[in-house]
């Protein structure tokens, strides 16, 4: 019965989840998060998404990243470690100890990236975030899709999705595709569009009812990767993070388009702007 398993992502929802910082907690209490992301022309996207991490407060933060960015990164995230995974396409997916990873924006698709990736991912177990490049080098080969470790959480717009499990006529279709994927690699599915739903190993779905079209803008996605992997790093179930993440992601685009426009907001408004919203939450 679909009716009883689909649900709004509501104020009420979000009050359940959402745990405010305890006074009596240090750095260890909030999870280490790495970010392996960013290529030669594409680093911006590993800022974008180390940042939104730190802004969703992760007590420590690594970017994974090729040495081509380190000098950015460093300058832009001065709060954010460097781990150096190559010279302009990360070669090696070395995640920090104990961290949960989120891989995959402005990655790139060399072959270098690819194969480092697939092996990776063989001996990897733990949950992942896994985006963009990293979805769209998973597409090659239905096979690859299996190594996606279980619980894992994965990001992809429309045509990523579709490049992964095949085109569909509709949105419901998809939608009912996505509930099978998700069953069948007992992963979270988080679709993103207008209003992005998320899809549990369970069924259920959830829909998100924040955000605009002022994040009709490239790297608006690589921000969510950055939320929704610190939010595992601090210890929501995967299924919260993706929810909270989400619901956070579209409110302080909310709060960045009532400030600049939905024309002239830019992802890094909608990273300043996760404060404010914090705030309401708290
Ligand atoms: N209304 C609400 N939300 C929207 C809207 C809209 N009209 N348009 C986009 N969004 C949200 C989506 O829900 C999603 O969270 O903005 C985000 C867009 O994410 P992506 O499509 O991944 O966009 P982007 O950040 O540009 O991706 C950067 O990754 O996917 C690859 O090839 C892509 O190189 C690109 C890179
Ligand atoms: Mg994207």
């Amino acid at each position: 019965d679909t009716e009883t398993n689909d649900f709004v992502i509501d104020d009420s929802v979000i009050e359940h989840i959402f745990k405010p910082r305890s006074e009596f907690s240090h750095k260890g209490t909030y999870g280490k998060v790495t970010l392996a992301a960013g290529s030669y022309g594409k680093i911006g996207a590993a800022v974008l998404s180390a940042r939104a991490a730190l802004k969703t407060g992760t007590g420590l933060t690594f970017t994974l990243a090729p040495k081509c960015g380190y000098e950015i990164l460093q300058t832009s995230c001065p709060e954010a470690m460097f781990i150096e995974g190559g010279e302009n396409h990360i070669h090696r997916f070395e995640i920090e100890k104990d961290s949960v990873a989120g891989i995959g924006p402005g990655l790139g698709t060399d072959t270098g990236t690819q194969k480092a990736l697939i092996q990776f991912l063989k001996d990897y177990t733990k949950p992942l975030v896994l985006d963009a490049d990293a979805l769209n080098i998973l597409a090659q080969d239905k096979e690859n899709i299996k190594l996606i470790p279980e619980k894992s959480i994965i990001t992809p717009h429309p045509k990523e999705f579709e490049r992964l499990f095949g085109k569909q006529e509709n949105s419901f279709q998809r939608l009912e595709l996505a509930r099978n994927k998700a069953k069948e690699f007992q992963i979270y599915i988080v679709l993103k569009d207008h209003h992005t739903q998320v899809v549990t190993p369970e069924g259920r779905v959830y829909y998100n009812i924040t955000g605009n079209s002022g994040l009709a803008k490239g790297g608006s996605g690589d921000i969510l990767t950055g939320i929704i992997t610190s939010l595992v790093a601090q210890k929501y179930s995967e299924e919260q993070a993706a929810i909270l993440g989400i619901w956070l992601h579209g409110k302080a685009a909310d709060f960045a388009a009532e400030k600049y426009s939905r024309e002239s907001m830019l992802p890094t408004d909608v990273i300043n702007e996760l404060g404010n919203v914090f705030k309401i939450l708290e």
